[in-house]
Order: structure tokens, then C-alpha cells, then sequence
């Protein structure tokens, strides 16, 4: 099962939209990997390629939240830094119980679910904000 970009994902910045569209990219070859029984090794390294983006995505978002002085930086900051605690549990259940069904079920849950629910509310307010930030410049 892979997940498809949908169009009424997007929140309207180009960056920020490809940094979600590359995490889809990523978690799917998670999903493949897990689906298509291949090693422990191959799963635990896909879910590094995974983790280490979404990292440098937060990143990338919240500073693009400071620099617009985003007045809700820290409450979503502290909502990525959750997710990165629960992917980081997750990722330590692959590595000592291994790639078990219950665990892609786990998986689809803890970020394909989360992802695409904190797209939608989360980040999306965001896009708004930012993109009514851009319009008020531009008619300075
Ligand atoms: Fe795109 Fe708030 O993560």
C-alpha cells in the first residue's frame, strides 16, 4: 500500500509543500520495504532515511515560522517535537522486536495517519498565515 500526494494536501508554500511531498516519498519506501518482507536491516534503514527528513523538515518549517514571526512557533514546535519522540520509540520497537505486521499497523498509525492530520490542521493554519504575511508585503 503506498500513499498518494493529494492536491488538497498542500498549504499553499512551495517549499514547504515539496518537504511534504519528499516525506510521502520516503514513508512509502518504509511501507514497501515492511510489505514486501524485506530485511530487518533494509526496514531499519529506510526508517533513518525517513527519520533524519523529518527532522531537517521540522527544522526548515519552524524556521520559516520565526523569520515570520509566527505567534503559534512554539505550541507547533512542541507538537513536532512530540512526534519526533514517538517516531523515535517506534523506530527503537523495530529495531529489538523487528518488522511484524503489528508494527506497520503501528507505523501507519503513529506517522502516516499523524502526518497527514497535522498537514491538514496543523501546518495548513500555518500556510494561511504565511501566505496573508506575503500578501500584506507585497502591497507595501
Ligand atoms: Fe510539516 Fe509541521 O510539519
Amino acid at each position: 500500500m503506498s500513499i498518494n500526494w493529494r492536491d488538497d494536501w498542500s498549504i499553499g508554500v512551495y517549499d514547504i509543500d515539496s518537504q511534504h511531498k519528499e516525506l510521502f516519498r520516503r514513508i512509502n519506501a518504509l511501507l514497501d520495504a515492511c510489505n514486501q518482507g524485506r530485511g530487518n536491516e533494509e526496514v531499519a534503514s529506510t526508517i533513518n532515511f525517513l527519520g533524519t527528513y523529518v527532522e531537517t523538515h521540522f527544522r526548515a518549517e519552524e524556521n520559516l515560522m520565526l523569520k515570520n514571526n509566527y505567534p503559534d512557533y512554539k505550541s507547533h514546535k512542541e507538537i513536532h517535537e512530540n512526534f519526533i519522540k514517538s517516531f523515535k520509540e517506534l523506530d527503537g520497537r523495530f529495531k529489538t522486536e523487528g518488522v511484524k505486521p503489528y508494527l506497520i499497523i503501528e507505523t501507519n498509525r503513529i506517522v502516516v495517519n499523524w502526518l497527514i492530520a497535522h498537514i491538514q490542521n496543523i501546518d495548513k493554519k500555518f500556510g494561511t498565515y504565511f501566505k496573508e504575511k506575503q500578501s500584506q508585503l507585497s502591497f507595501k
